[in-house]
């Protein structure tokens, strides 16, 4: 439980009721970054994301803590939440999200980094992920992403991460309002949130060759997006065989990345 992050984050280790040790400093980190955050998402979010905040009960004025929300998602869809040091290996992420769980890492991001930080922190985890796993639909599809991604095993995974990506972290929706976004990535990023809705970025609908053939930067604002028709459709991409399909990805080739391959 030592590990520390790039910039110094260190694992957070629970009490015997398995609630983390947040600090006064941590609730107003928290609280602000909620606050700036729910005034951003309005007309961004789909609307079962933001109905998803307040049915896990998030608020402004308290750090959630994992166990609560474990609880909470476990009556309401059969998901659930595990506290996890920031780094895991791709066998523990995809074993978790095949038993309908989400991995959150608990440590909570610093003032100097309230705009940006590399690392997924509770804000991320938590404001971020949690939302959605209110909707059994999408854990359908967390719970699948997750069997596909165990079975396929570590020749795949790089390929499976890009899915992840340009779903879970930075995905949109078409809705009967328009676009509108269910990534992570999204939910926890004024910057992404303004990026995803100004009409700069690409816009293209989900095809599951294109995705595994987008290169991405974790770095930098996403200069595409793959908006799908709903949860459900996309849950049944991934009954496709996936093996042929990445195989064929790979024997395509990377299409040309729309960012400078440089930092
Ligand atoms: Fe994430």
């Amino acid at each position: 439980m030592t590990k520390q992050t790039d910039n110094g984050y260190a694992s957070l280790a629970p009490d015997a009721q398995g609630c983390y040790p947040y600090t006064e400093d941590d609730r107003t980190v928290w609280g602000t970054l909620f606050t700036r955050q729910m005034d951003a998402l309005q007309g961004v979010m789909v609307d079962s994301y933001l109905e998803g905040i307040a049915t896990l009960g998030l608020n402004a004025g308290n750090v959630p803590q994992v166990v609560d929300i474990d609880k909470r998602l476990n009556r309401l869809t059969g998901a659930g939440v595990e506290g996890v040091p920031a780094l895991i290996a791709p066998t523990r992420f995809f074993n978790l999200l095949s038993d309908r769980k989400f991995p959150i890492a608990t440590f909570l991001r610093r003032r100097e980094h309230m705009d940006y930080i590399e690392e997924p922190d509770l804000f991320h985890e938590v404001f971020g992920h949690c939302p959605l796993l209110t909707n059994n639909a999408y854990c359908d599809f967390i719970e699948r992403f997750g069997q596909q991604a165990q079975t396929l095993g570590k020749g795949y995974s790089w390929h499976m991460f890009r899915l992840f990506w340009f779903t879970v972290e930075f995905g949109l929706i078409h809705t009967k309002d328009g676009v509108r976004a269910y990534g992570a990535g999204i939910g926890s990023s004024p910057a992404e949130a303004e990026n995803a809705m100004n009409g700069h970025a690409e816009v293209r609908d989900f095809d599951l060759m294109d995705v595994l053939r987008t290169p991405y930067r974790i770095d930098i604002v996403q200069p595409v997006y793959f908006a799908i028709e709903s949860f459900e459709a996309l849950t049944e991409a991934l009954d496709q065989d996936l093996v042929a399909l990445i195989d064929q990805a790979k024997s395509l080739g990377d299409h040309t990345p729309l960012f400078d391959q440089a930092a």
